[in-house]
């Protein structure tokens, strides 16, 4: 009997040996399609290639794709456990033509795997074809040898298959397996088709049409095959089982189950172990596909299926968390298929046994009540809407959730009146808003966010994405369509753009429609809505449009390092200065990153350098940057870095990166560092590249800046200062190793060189201007020896060496020197010591000082100066000194 991983292989490898490229599945968020909550069939990956706009390296390919069904058109939600074949999640077995093979070759491949590899009974097969396809009745009929009566055409879309409203589409044929007289049902198309007798195996659509929004249609330029096999269904079958959940995978997923609340798998139990096996399939697979619990969208969807498993995990009578204790068995079953599970699955576990754990507090207090209301109703009444939703609001119970408990009393929730109630909460919220005193021009996006829901942001994940065109804003008010050169603010349901927050920079890139072309200059988030700051460039931009998203990558790239490095920067800083760093702010930009930290004094250049190396040690450590949703208490109780005064939600974003003891992954105690953080970053530490400080500098009063790059900065930031060295060494004809005794030799010929300058300019002046010059001649001023000199060419320092010759040379005396410095003018005074107590040379220095224009002067007795701004009253400078000495 072969295994569900045999079969998948065997399907694969068939097309492989029929020359089909066996492709990856794509991830369970559609990256591609801005209608989709997640990928439900195989051919969403290939959507384009059918409508010509996408062209690949292959026109066949085979894949086997995890598809998820919960929320959105298609959602099996609430029939899972209770019946054979729903999954919420389930893999669907595709082999693909684009605009390569048709009919003719699609239906000999369905019918040569099934009757020969697999080895089906051919006598117990049928096939349904569109009623108007003789082309493919005829194929089945010469091929197969199907007789008429095994080949039976459908009128309904039942067999015109479409992925949604809008996309490439088709008559498909579908094949079926008979069980047998003995199991009831009718064939397809009859009043009883639902029944168990006749069971659906194999789609294969004929991809020839495109369907667009106002219902027409055009024929497709090529013409394609899609087709659809669900892995568990065909499994079933192969391994002689009619229920998908007796397969090997699912019944071990089962016995996890089984195993880990002691219950009987068989027993009363059955439907929640299976409730259990398959939501651990859909949970795991869309957390490992990045996908996060939350209150909104894609993270609400997976929160009602962890929820959902988590209380029949409780009618299990479990007292514990259970669903995070399977994941080891998903891992062993599927792991090899999809690798992505083994890497995620740390992630997985906690993730779940977070939202268990926490679920748990409030699962019980709320099934009390819901017990309690249902003693108050009538037997077989529908519960109360306003019940319902305090379960929903207070105790967290989502709406299927409660309907699902209700089921097994038959009885339903009153909708109308849950909506009523949902609708009366928003109201509230509304009129919040409005006392809240927010400006008119932030109105419109509460309203925006009121009506649209908050964004989805796909952002941590990809850079390009599909998304839906909900609202345009121009000057505040909301616009249906925006011309060339027109500034319009664009909302989208899902976007990869990063909105500002946190100090990482909004994201810039296109946005593109059928009808037109915008470039985002930035893009902010007011009220969970993701504001598009952007301007048309061409065409025209509608609201209602699909819209093909694209972020600018290398800018995003280098914010993306930048920020990482940030964290290393961080987590480097406390250890060399200490515990009382925290961050006061930041930017993660595409050109730089600046980080401000409580820190009092300079870093000196030691521990500078000693920080940017650490931080280089872990980039080159290159260890995977991980990322997971707690509580902010379980946050700091693994020791968090969180930013002080900030206000969290009651779950937290935490971003983790480095080992410390380097030898692979450590437990939480040895991680290095680890911060909350809403931000994008890198994938592994190695990314970032490389980190330099460029400076660091006080911010405000005990806070210090530092500034940085990284990656292909750092080298041109290296380069740079190659190239000054080397214009350096070339101007000083030196080798870069012996630039620094160079430029000290330098130095201390050039101070020896001043010196000497300094000498000869003194000498100079000692001769009155021209060497071997007597100098001037002193005359008698009132008694006193008085030698007055105006000089050039020497500065205002020079004056009290000068005068102190003078006054050698004289013995005794007064003298009075005047300086034009080129602009100013420098006066100095000196008197020997015997005359001191007849004449001050502050005095002297004060009489002389106005008529060059200045004012004041000081100095000793001895020796004294003063400055003023006009050389022409030197004259007059000395007249009055001279009149101070007579006096
Ligand atoms: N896309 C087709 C389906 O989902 C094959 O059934």
């Amino acid at each position: 009997m072969p295994t569900l991983n045999e079969i998948r292989s065997a399907f694969l490898d068939f097309f492989e040996r029929n020359d089909h490229r066996v492709v990856e599945s794509s991830p369970l968020v559609p990256r591609n399609d801005p209608t989709l909550m997640f990928t439900n069939s195989g051919m969403v990956q290939f959507k384009n290639c059918f409508t010509g706009v996408e062209h690949r390296d292959y026109t066949r390919a085979a894949t086997s794709q995890k598809c998820v069904r919960a929320g959105g058109k298609h959602n099996d939600l609430d029939n899972v456990g209770y019946t054979a074949r729903h999954h919420t999640f389930f893999e669907m077995l595709g082999n693909f033509s684009f605009g390569d093979y048709f009919k003719e070759q699609a239906i000999p491949y369905a019918w040569d795997l099934l009757t020969r590899d697999f080895g089906i009974d051919s006598s117990k097969l049928l096939v349904t074809v569109y009623h108007t396809d003789d082309e493919a009745a005829d194929i089945w009929k010469k091929y197969a040898g199907l007789p008429d009566e095994r080949i039976i055409r459908i009128a309904s879309e039942d067999n015109f298959w479409s992925m949604g409203s809008t996309g490439p589409c088709g008559p498909c044929t579908e094949i079926f397996y008979d069980h047998g007289p003995e199991v009831p049902g009718g064939p397809p198309g009859s009043p009883d088709e639902d029944g168990d007798r006749f069971i659906e195996i194999w789609n294969l659509v004929f991809m020839q049409n495109e369907r667009f929004e106002d219902g027409s249609m055009r024929p497709l330029d090529m013409q394609s095959i899609d087709t659809g096999m669900g892995l568990e269904r065909i499994g079933a079958l192969l391994q002689g089982k009619h229920d998908n959940y007796d397969t090997d995978l699912m019944r071990s997923l089962i016995e996890a189950s089984a195993h880990a609340t002691s219950a009987d798998p068989d027993g009363p139990g059955r439907v929640h172990h299976r409730v259990i096996a398959d939501h651990l399939r859909s949970t795991s697979f869309l957390i490992a596909d990045g996908v996060m619990p939350s209150n909104e969208g894609r993270g609400y969807v997976l929160r009602r299926i962890m929820r959902r498993a988590m209380r029949h995990a409780h009618m299990l009578g479990a007292k514990e968390p259970v669903m995070h204790r399977l994941v080891p068995a998903l891992v062993a079953q599927m792991g090899q298929a999809f690798p992505e599970l083994g890497r995620a699955q740390a992630l997985i576990t906690e993730t779940l046994r977070l939202e268990e754990t926490r679920f748990r507090q409030t699962l019980e207090r709320g099934l009390r009540l819901l017990e309690d209301e249902l003693g108050h109703v009538p037997d077989g009444a529908a519960l109360p809407g306003q019940a319902a939703f305090r379960l929903y609001d207070t105790f967290g119970f989502p709406l299927d959730l409660t309907q699902d408990a209700l089921r097994e009393q038959g009885r339903e929730v009153d909708l109308a009146g849950f909506e009523a109630a949902m609708a009366e909460q928003k109201a509230k919220a509304r009129a919040a808003w409005a006392g809240s005193g927010e400006t008119a021009d932030q109105q419109v996006w509460f309203d925006i966010a009121e009506t649209h829901g908050v964004t989805e942001f796909l952002g941590y994940e990809t850079e390009r994405a599909e998304g839906r065109i909900l609202t345009l804003v121009a000057d505040g008010t909301e616009i249906a369509e925006a011309a060339p050169g027109t500034r319009v603010q664009i909302v989208l349901n899902q976007t990869p753009f990063y909105a500002e927050a946190g100090g990482q920079v909004g994201d810039t890139g296109v946005i593109e429609t059928e009808s037109g072309r915008a470039r985002v200059s930035d893009c902010k988030k007011v009220a969970g809505v993701f504001v598009h700051m952007a301007e048309v460039e061409t065409g025209e931009i509608k609201a209602g449009e699909a819209a093909r998203l694209e972020v600018d990558h290398e800018r995003r790239s280098t914010i993306r390092a930048n920020h990482s490095a940030t964290h290393l920067l961080h987590e480097a800083l406390r250890r060399a200065l200490g515990p009382h760093v925290a961050q006061r702010g930041s930017l993660n930009a595409p050109d730089r990153l600046r980080f401000d930290f409580s820190h009092a004094k300079a870093l000196d250049p030691d521990d500078l350098s000693r920080v940017e190396a650490e931080v280089n040690a872990f980039i080159r450590q290159n260890s995977p940057v991980e990322t997971r949703i707690m509580t902010p208490d379980d946050a700091r109780a693994i020791g968090a870095q969180a930013l002080f005064g900030e206000k969290y939600g009651d779950e937290v974003r935490v971003v983790s990166m480095g080992w410390l003891d380097g030898s692979g992954k450590g437990t939480d105690g040895t991680t290095y560092s680890i911060e909350l953080c809403g931000g994008t970053h890198v994938r592994r530490t190695g990314d970032i590249g490389a980190f330099k400080i460029l400076s660091e500098n006080a911010s405000s009063a005990g806070v210090r800046r530092i500034e940085a790059v990284t990656g292909a900065d750092v080298i041109s930031d290296v380069q740079r200062h190659y190239e000054i060295l080397d214009e350096v060494c070339l101007a000083l004809n030196t080798l870069p190793e012996d630039l620094p005794a160079r430029v000290s030799r330098l130095r201390q010929e050039r101070r020896a060189l001043a010196n000497e300058v300094a000498q000869l300019r003194r000498e100079l002046a000692m001769t009155g201007g021209a060497a071997g010059d007597a100098g001037p001649e002193p005359r008698e001023v009132g008694g006193v020896t008085f030698l007055a000199q105006v000089l050039s060419g020497v500065q205002g320092r020079d004056l009290p060496p000068l005068i102190d010759e003078h006054k050698a040379r004289l013995g005794s005396g007064a003298i009075l020197l005047i300086a034009d410095t080129g602009g100013k003018v420098a006066v100095a005074a000196g008197v020997t010591a015997d005359l001191a107590g007849r004449v001050s040379a502050v005095d002297l220095v004060r009489a002389a000082v106005p008529a060059l224009g200045g004012k004041g002067g000081g100095g000793r007795p001895d020796m004294a100066q003063g400055g003023g701004s006009d050389i022409g009253g030197a004259e007059a400078a000395i007249t009055a000194a001279e009149e101070v000495l007579a006096s």
